[in-house]
């Protein structure tokens, strides 16, 4: 059995990506190699070599990704501030902007001691269980109204709570309800919300269109359908000082933030961008 270069086969892999339309090609065929490598993706360049079933293994992955099957689907996992999560087909794939609205989260809880976080429309749980995992301290709940994602979020908290992190308190529950979490009410300190907000009708990737459940993409009522309701939720549950950051369509710069000023009881409405300088999600705090 003759052993290939590494690099030729990453080589390849990207010229396939690139030709099917896949967007950062190059980091999709290196996070696949490392995967079936088992390393680490700053590791490739220490492994010169490898066997053929080993280039195989990377081609059929490679096949799958330029069919638009998302890298996270292929490699079981995304990553969200401190840990990673398991994903598959029934449950949104977390997105790298979304830690920005954690980042704001975690600022916002420093000082706090025992801190209640509440994370509405939770999918993987990824926002819940990356802020349990950060504040050991924190009691975090979390809820969702699709069975799916639920059992996805059920098997990540009980990952995470096998690694020693306080388990996330995880519910069943519409977050249009305006009911929920009703005995938190006046008591929680950061409510994180990344809700279904794309205007329907949106064109969206194929990797988006055929393997995110629509109902975590796609919202009615130009795509504020969800989170109108949220917001109204938040200001319910909200302690005095306590925070809401809600991510948000990029269009939405100028419609969310009015959504939060109409009640009274938030201050400091900030709308945030994302680092291409989209407007990405709007915090705000209860007075
Ligand atoms: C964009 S995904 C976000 C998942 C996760 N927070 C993340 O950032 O990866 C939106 C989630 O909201 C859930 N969802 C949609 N409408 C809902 C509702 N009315 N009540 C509760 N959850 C809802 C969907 O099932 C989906 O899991």
């Amino acid at each position: 059995m003759r052993r290939l270069p590494l690099r030729l086969a990453i080589l390849e892999a990207t010229r396939t990506l690139d030709q099917a339309g896949v967007e950062a090609a190059r980091t999709d065929a290196e996070l696949i190699a490392a995967h079936v490598l088992g390393v680490d993706r700053g590791r490739l360049p220490l492994v010169p070599l490898i066997d053929p079933p080993v280039a195989e293994e990377i081609r059929a992955l490679v096949e799958r990704r330029a069919r638009r099957v998302p890298l996270q689907h292929l490699v079981g996992r995304a990553a969200m501030g401190g840990i990673t999560v398991e994903v598959g087909p029934g449950v949104f794939v977390p997105r790298p902007e979304t830690e920005l609205l954690l980042d704001w989260g975690l600022t916002l809880l420093r000082g706090r001691r025992y801190p209640v976080v509440v994370d509405l429309c939770t999918g993987s749980g990824a926002l819940a269980l990356a802020a349990a995992h950060a504040r050991p301290d924190a009691v975090v709940y979390a809820v969702d109204n699709d069975a799916e994602a639920l059992a996805w979020a059920r098997h990540n908290v009980d990952l995470r709570a096998r690694e020693g992190d306080t388990p996330v308190r995880l519910y069943t529950g519409d977050v249009r309800d305006e009911t929920v979490f009703a005995e938190l009410d006046g008591l929680v300190d950061l409510v994180l919300c990344n809700p279904p907000y794309v205007p329907e009708g949106t064109p969206v990737p194929p990797e988006v269109a055929e393997f995110d459940p629509p109902q975590a993409v796609f919202a009615a009522d130009d795509g504020l359908a969800v989170l109108r309701d949220v917001v109204a939720t938040a200001a319910r549950l909200l302690r005095p000082g306590g925070g809401v950051a809600v991510e948000h369509d990029d269009t939405h710069g100028g419609s969310v933030p009015p959504l939060l000023r109409r009640y009274a009881v938030l201050t400091d409405v900030t709308a945030h961008p994302d680092l291409a300088g989209r407007d990405r999600f709007t915090t705000a705090r209860r007075v």
